[in-house]
């Protein structure tokens, strides 16, 4: 049978003009249609059967759930057919009442979202949420930070380097570990990250020129410095005017075996011991805050420290 036979067949059926009307508005699953017309499942399945045969309708799963809806798709001469059926549905004395139940069902579907949602506010930053992760947040963050000129000081292999190397202009990493700065160094170069330098120094008086870099981060490397407010003198000197540095460092704590397990110098810092270095420095608009807190003894906390120059 040609596919205009098939379409007006199709349309020879006043509950298939009704399931028309119905999913001119929005995709329906079986049971809601059910709910709305008050047929039964096999009836109903039935008709969407042939509909779907005819051209008129396409379906998708979600999980065990069949959804179905009109063929919008450009080019597939359904438009008219689509049209003259709802068209003929008005005339049935069931539309009044199909278009009723439509609605309520759709305001339902809405509510369920919400219901969630509302059930959850107030928790739902320190629940799980599917897809949500600091992870996914740091890559969103790292495509609104302009190209920048960075220094990461006691930069280790370089797991935040290379983050910030796929946007910033340059990335200077700094480590005084000859391997670290080997290994780094060799999987920039892998990564094809040609805007991420390794140097071997020292972040208390590193290889780089005054005022030559727009931000410096020394993150969880000011702790391993024999003098802290050394290292911060020397960022403020690389940095130019106007740029910043950014500290994420250890909140004071007393977990001793930190010197013998991590190779720590010191173990954290107050976050007054911060305020004072830096604006010994020269720092100005300086801000600290406690951003983070293991959930696991010894609970280390994580602060960030830092301002502009
Ligand atoms: C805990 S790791 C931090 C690595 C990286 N910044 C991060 O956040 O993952 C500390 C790094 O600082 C380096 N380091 C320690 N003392 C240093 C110093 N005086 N100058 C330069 N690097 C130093 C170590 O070699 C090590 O790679």
């Amino acid at each position: 049978m040609s596919k205009t036979l098939k379409s007006l067949r199709a349309l020879a059926d006043p509950t298939r003009l009704r399931i028309i009307a119905l999913l001119e508005r929005d995709e329906l699953s079986v049971n809601e249609l059910q709910e709305i017309t008050r047929m039964g499942q096999s009836r109903i399945s039935t008709h969407l059967g042939l509909l779907q045969e005819s051209g008129l309708l396409q379906s998708r799963r979600e999980g065990k759930r069949t959804f179905y809806r009109l063929d919008s798709r450009e080019g597939r001469g359904v438009r008219e057919f689509i049209e003259m059926a709802i068209r003929g549905a008005k005339e049935i004395p069931d539309y009044p009442n199909d278009q009723v139940n439509l609605k309520r069902i759709l305001a339902r579907r809405q509510e369920q979202a919400q219901l969630y949602f509302n059930q959850v506010a107030g928790r739902f930053d320190r629940s799980y949420g599917p897809g949500r992760s600091w992870q996914a947040f740091g890559q969103l963050l790292l495509r609104i930070l302009p190209p920048l000129i960075v220094a990461d000081l006691g930069s280790g292999e370089g797991l935040l380097s290379e983050l910030l190397a796929r946007r910033c202009k340059k990335v200077i990493a700094v480590d005084n570990s000859e391997k670290m700065v080997a290994y780094g160094a060799k999987k920039a170069k892998k990564n094809g990250l040609k805007n991420l330098e390794f140097r071997l120094g020292d972040l208390q008086n590193p290889p780089i020129d005054p005022q030559s870099v727009d931000l410096v981060i020394l993150s969880q490397a000011l702790h391993h410095a024999e003098d802290p407010a050394r290292a911060i003198a020397s960022a403020h000197r690389i940095v130019t005017p106007g740029g910043q540095v950014l500290i994420l460092d250890l909140l004071k704590h007393k977990f001793e075996q930190a010197h013998k397990l991590y190779g720590d110098r010191w173990l954290g810092f107050t976050e007054s011991d911060l305020h004072r270095w830096l604006e010994a420095a020269g720092i100005r608009k300086i801000e600290i805050a406690i951003v983070a807190r293991e959930e696991q003894a010894p609970h280390f906390e994580t602060v960030l420290a830092g301002g502009i120059k």
